[in-house]
């Protein structure tokens, strides 16, 4: 699977119709849309600290970096879908940010409402196929070791993934040159 700037859609677990396509230039107002969708414990959980008194000004900021990063070094996914009221609503997104030419730390934000129905695992797959086919060996993170739900994610991608504790958090490590055969993984390719 090749992802530009064309549009793949699936099925979430509760059936909504979700959209996805690479992250873009202008993207920054629904990045800033999805972190307003989120609540204090998974902002904690995507940036390791408190984000209940940070200024707009200063999530747009950051938003506008992750959306107009280089795009040599940086990718990523953003995901749609329609609700009754709004259509298109952002409500994911999935970035990795290249740590040296074979290695890249990756990020992913599903706005809580959007939650345990299956989306942040495809779009996880989506990511970690398109990080392969771009040459990329390894890609890492770091967990909170109370997160159950990025563990359960990474553990489902068809990948060898080593967990590193390390006090509260864990260092993951997904080796994309070491396929391992999943019963009902998701197929991405
Ligand atoms: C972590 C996160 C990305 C997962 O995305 P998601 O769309 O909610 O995840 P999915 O629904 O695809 O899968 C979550 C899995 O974890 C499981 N899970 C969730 N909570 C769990 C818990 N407390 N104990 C055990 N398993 C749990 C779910 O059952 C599901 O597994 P299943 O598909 O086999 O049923 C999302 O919750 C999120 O954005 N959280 C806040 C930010 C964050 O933590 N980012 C990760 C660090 S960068």
């Amino acid at each position: 699977m090749e992802i530009k700037d064309k549009t793949v859609t699936f099925r979430s677990r509760e059936n909504h119709l979700v959209e996805v396509r690479s992250i873009n230039f202008g993207d920054a107002p629904l990045l800033v849309d999805i972190f307003d969708h989120m609540t204090s414990e998974s902002r904690y959980r995507r940036y390791h600290q408190t984000l209940d008194h940070v200024s707009h000004d200063r999530v747009r900021q950051e938003a506008i970096n992750i959306a107009q990063a280089d795009p040599s070094t940086n990718w990523g996914l953003i995901a749609f879908t329609d609700l009754p009221d709004r259509q298109n609503v952002p409500i994911g997104a999935v970035r990795f940010v290249c740590t040296s030419p074979l290695e890249a730390e990756v990020a992913i934000s599903i706005r809580d409402d959007f939650q345990n129905v299956g989306i942040g695992t495809h779009l996880t797959h989506m990511l970690a196929d398109a990080a392969r086919k771009k040459g990329l060996q390894r890609l890492i993170a770091d967990i909170q070791n109370n997160n159950p739900a990025i563990w359960h994610v990474f553990n489902s991608l068809p990948y060898h993934v080593l967990r590193q504790p390390e006090g509260v958090n864990s260092n993951i490590v997904i080796s994309l040159t070491s396929p391992r055969h999943l019963a009902g993984s998701i197929a991405t390719g």
